[in-house]
């Protein structure tokens, strides 16, 4: 049996870029704070933990803080919260990615000129709730193809379509077709970052070919969970494997090839140690 990982798996530039900023700051013996878990992937948020770094969930808490600096994670955060820290002279380092930065720069340039911005993207993500603080006016998010097929807007107002990141590429056209076949102007912007499209057709190809596929990572990631959605379609066999851990299911005798991939949040260490286990044990 074959134990393959897919070519693009695990880290992003962006959550590597965030991740490693934050063990910097608290090397340093400064008292650190991160606006929000720094990635999706509760090892290394309590790893980060045991090194004093402390997680703020709320924008009262945050607000509260009164020395050492605040982290902004890789997602981003809408601008008033940028706005705020700047006001009470919180210290923070906005590790938003730059792809994510650029989106941000795109909504509030567009908004401005008059642009309905819109947003193909999961309601509530952070990275979602970031990109809708850009925007003047109300942006509006679209989730799947069904609330494409019950948009409306108004037709006077051009349209201007970003993408959440992570947001799978295909069903990102199928919305758009569908709001340009009802005749809006829009102009769309493909804000999908190419890792995530690496990440997913490297997945596609190797769930494509293997009996057996594991997705290594944060339930509660997004771009995880697409990695499964994409996996499962074409090996049906496919499994959620937080830690190597969860590997308490059979993997059939006759398989032939097991195939590996991680979401971004995924650290390497993590991803080896699943790769291992199987190779070892099955
Ligand atoms: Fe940035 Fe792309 Fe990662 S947007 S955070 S490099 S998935």
């Amino acid at each position: 049996m074959e134990t393959r990982l897919a070519e693009h798996a695990g880290f992003c530039f962006g959550v590597k870029r965030a991740v490693e900023s934050v063990y910097e700051l608290s090397d340093k013996g400064e008292k650190i704070y991160t606006y929000g878990p720094i990635i999706h992937n509760s090892e290394v948020v309590d790893d980060l933990k045991n090194r004093g770094v402390e997680v703020i969930e709320t924008f009262e808490e945050l607000m509260k803080v009164s020395k050492g600096k605040v982290v902004i994670r890789a997602h981003g955060v809408p601008r008033y919260v940028c706005e705020s820290l700047d006001e009470k002279g919180i210290v923070y380092v906005d590790e938003t990615c730059p792809f994510v930065k650029r989106i941000h720069h795109t909504v509030e340039k567009m908004s401005k000129e008059g642009y309905q911005i819109v947003i193909v993207g999961s309601k509530g993500h952070p990275e979602v709730v970031g990109i809708m603080g850009w925007s003047y006016g109300d942006p509006i998010v679209i989730g799947d193809q069904e609330e494409a097929r019950n948009f409306k807007a108004d037709r006077d107002t051009p349209l201007c379509i970003v993408a959440q990141t992570t947001y799978n590429s295909n069903k990102f056209k199928e919305i758009v077709e569908i709001i340009s076949d009802k005749g809006y102007n829009a102009n769309v912007v493909d804000t999908i970052c190419n890792a995530t499209k690496e990440r997913q057709e490297s997945a596609d190809e190797i769930a494509s070919l293997a009996d057996v596929m594991l997705v290594v990572g944060d339930s509660s990631s997004s771009n995880t969970q697409k990695l499964f959605e994409i996996c499962k379609q074409k090996c049906p066999d496919t499994h959620f494997v937080h830690t190597v851990e969860d590997i308490d299911f059979e993997i059939p005798k006759a398989a032939s090839l097991v195939g590996i991939t991680a979401g971004a949040s995924t650290p390497n260490k993590i991803i080896e140690e699943v790769q291992n286990y199987v190779r070892i044990n099955f």
